[in-house]
């Protein structure tokens, strides 16, 4: 009788270690991907875009850039952060957050260039490293 229950404690431990071991594979194996709606060239352009306009000089991604600002290695992680979040919050910041001490870009970021900006913003999810090398 006990030893038949130890037993089936035993299996049980084991199951739960297997499975609790695969779940942990499964999440480091998956591949580092994009953001699904934008193509990578788009996000590509979105970090020169970036580089140009020295957002590094506040903020930093995946470990590069300053720090007088929000780290931005998983601002596209949350689901309030939208493509037309992400162009008022460069464009006008305060829109987003009121009083926020960011200069606001508006009139130096093209149209185009605020979409791909946008886009590779959404595509920072604190994973991968998106847009190629940082
Ligand atoms: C002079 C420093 C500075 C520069 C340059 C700068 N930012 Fe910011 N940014 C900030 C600060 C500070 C905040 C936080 C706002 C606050 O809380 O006052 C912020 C906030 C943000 C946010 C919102 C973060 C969040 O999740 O709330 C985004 C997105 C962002 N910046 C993107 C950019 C991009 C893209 C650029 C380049 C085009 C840029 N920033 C350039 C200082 C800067």
């Amino acid at each position: 009788m006990i030893k038949s229950h130890l037993c089936s404690a035993a299996l049980s431990l084991a199951g739960l270690v297997l499975g609790v071991s695969l779940m942990v594979t499964a999440a480091s194996a998956k591949p580092p991907k994009p953001a699904p709606k934008a193509s990578s060239a788009t996000i590509a352009a979105g970090k020169k875009v970036y580089d140009s306009n020295a957002c590094s000089a506040c903020h930093a991604v995946n470990g590069a850039g300053g720090t007088s600002a929000p780290d931005l290695s998983k601002e596209g992680a949350n689901p309030k952060h939208t493509e037309a979040w992400f162009e008022d919050a460069v464009l006008h910041p305060t829109k987003v957050k009121p009083g926020s001490k960011m200069p606001p870009y508006d009139g130096k970021i093209n149209a185009k260039d605020i979409k791909t900006l946008a886009a590779y913003l959404g595509s920072l999810k604190g994973s991968a490293k998106p847009g190629g090398k940082m």
